[in-house]
């Protein structure tokens, strides 16, 4: 009698290991279709985090002296433990108010043809310039330069731009600050799967993932982010969220344009390490990813989820949860 519960162990064992097999074939079917939406994405080779624009960017996105009051860094509200992003709804910037939308995650965001939610800004370094006068709380771009020298930056901007004559510039504060945000990138196990590994998602995550294509959620969420603008490639002309869930609505990018046909649009947002970083939407109005997939399917897609398949879609977007990557912390001193 006693032998009896190791053998229904080792029993369920071998079930289980059949079932990944089964799967695993299936897999091969399921790589080929991921693979022609989505995309692998890699880390940044190791020795380009020693050059001086990405030492130089990772130094100034740290500093809290770099603002009106003294208090507010690029990292304030782009948070480590947080992904990259603020776990607040809002975050509250260097003139004491709160921002207007959710902060979106920097990991891998400089892969994206546009930033923010409505896409206003063309660049990390059209961002990071803006946001000296934005979140910063600065007058204007240029105090940023008496201060800083005072704070004795001239040194690393000369070795980071060193054909400039006047390295000291709100132009290269921001090329920096680019440079070492485009380090930040996440390879996750969604990457080795797509890479060939089998076993990087489970059987319920591979489930999930047959979720999200049957239900059309990539028809947005596409590229190798799963959204963030690289949507445009494919062609797919709806590509904004058009409803809101909040109470005191938000009008989207016509905000940034005053065009009619811009109101309440968004950007679709990316999904790597979103399981990560809540809570969602540009209103931060979600704050389980359950019920963000499950606004999702029904807003976009007119679509309920039962919630077994809103569970699997959720395993499977927890794949795209990569590892912060270790040079997102304050610099060691030299
Ligand atoms: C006070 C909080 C705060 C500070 C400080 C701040 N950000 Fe942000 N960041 C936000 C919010 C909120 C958004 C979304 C804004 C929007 O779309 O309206 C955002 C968006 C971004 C995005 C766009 C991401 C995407 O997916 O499109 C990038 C990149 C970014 N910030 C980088 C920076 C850098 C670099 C700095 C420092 C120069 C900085 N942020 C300072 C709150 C902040
Ligand atoms: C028609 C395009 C479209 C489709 C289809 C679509 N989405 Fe989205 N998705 C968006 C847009 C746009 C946003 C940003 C909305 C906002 O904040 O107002 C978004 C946001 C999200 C978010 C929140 C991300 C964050 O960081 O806040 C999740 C999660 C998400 N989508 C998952 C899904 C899933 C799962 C499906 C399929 C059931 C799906 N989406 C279908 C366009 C789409």
């Amino acid at each position: 009698m006693r032998m009896r519960p190791p053998k229904l162990v080792a029993i369920a064992a071998l079930t289980f290991g059949l079932a990944t097999a089964r799967s695993a074939g299936d897999g091969d079917k399921l790589r080929d279709e991921a693979k022609r939406l989505f995309g692998a994405i890699k880390a940044v080779p190791q020795a380009r985090l020693a050059d001086p624009d990405v030492t130089l960017g990772h130094a100034l996105f740290w500093d809290t002296r770099l603002s009106a009051n003294g208090k507010v860094a690029c990292a304030s509200c782009h948070m480590a433990s947080d992904w990259g992003a603020d776990a607040r709804r809002f975050s509250v910037d260097a003139k004491g108010k709160n921002t207007g939308r959710n902060s979106q995650t920097v990991l891998n965001a400089m892969l994206q043809p546009s930033l923010r939610w409505t896409g206003d800004r063309k660049s990390g370094a059209h961002q990071a310039e803006k946001s000296l006068t934005g979140s910063m709380g600065f007058a204007s771009a240029d105090v940023a330069v008496p201060l800083l020298k005072k704070l004795g930056y001239e040194a690393a901007f000369k070795s980071a731009f060193p054909k400039d004559a006047a390295p000291v510039s709100p132009a290269n504060y921001a090329k920096a600050i680019e440079a070492y945000q485009a380090t930040l990138l996440t390879p996750a196990p969604f990457d080795r799967f797509l890479e060939g590994q089998d076993d990087a998602l489970n059987a319920k995550q591979q489930a999930g993932l047959k979720e999200f294509l049957n239900h059309g959620c990539a028809k947005c969420h596409s590229g190798p982010l799963l959204g963030g603008g690289s949507i445009r490639k494919f062609g797919v002309e709806k590509e904004y969220w058009t409803a809101t869930k909040s109470e005191k609505k938000d009008a989207g990018l016509f905000t940034a344009t005053k065009k009619e046909a811009d109101l309440y649009k968004f950007r679709v947002s990316n999904l790597r390490n979103v399981a990560k970083t809540g809570p969602y939407f540009h209103d931060g109005s979600v704050a389980d990813l359950k019920e963000a997939v499950q606004v999702m399917a029904d807003v976009q897609l007119g679509n309920r989820l039962s919630d077994a398949d809103a569970a699997a879609i959720v395993a499977f977007l927890e794949t795209l949860t990569g590892d912060v990557p270790r040079h997102y912390g304050p610099p060691k001193q030299p």
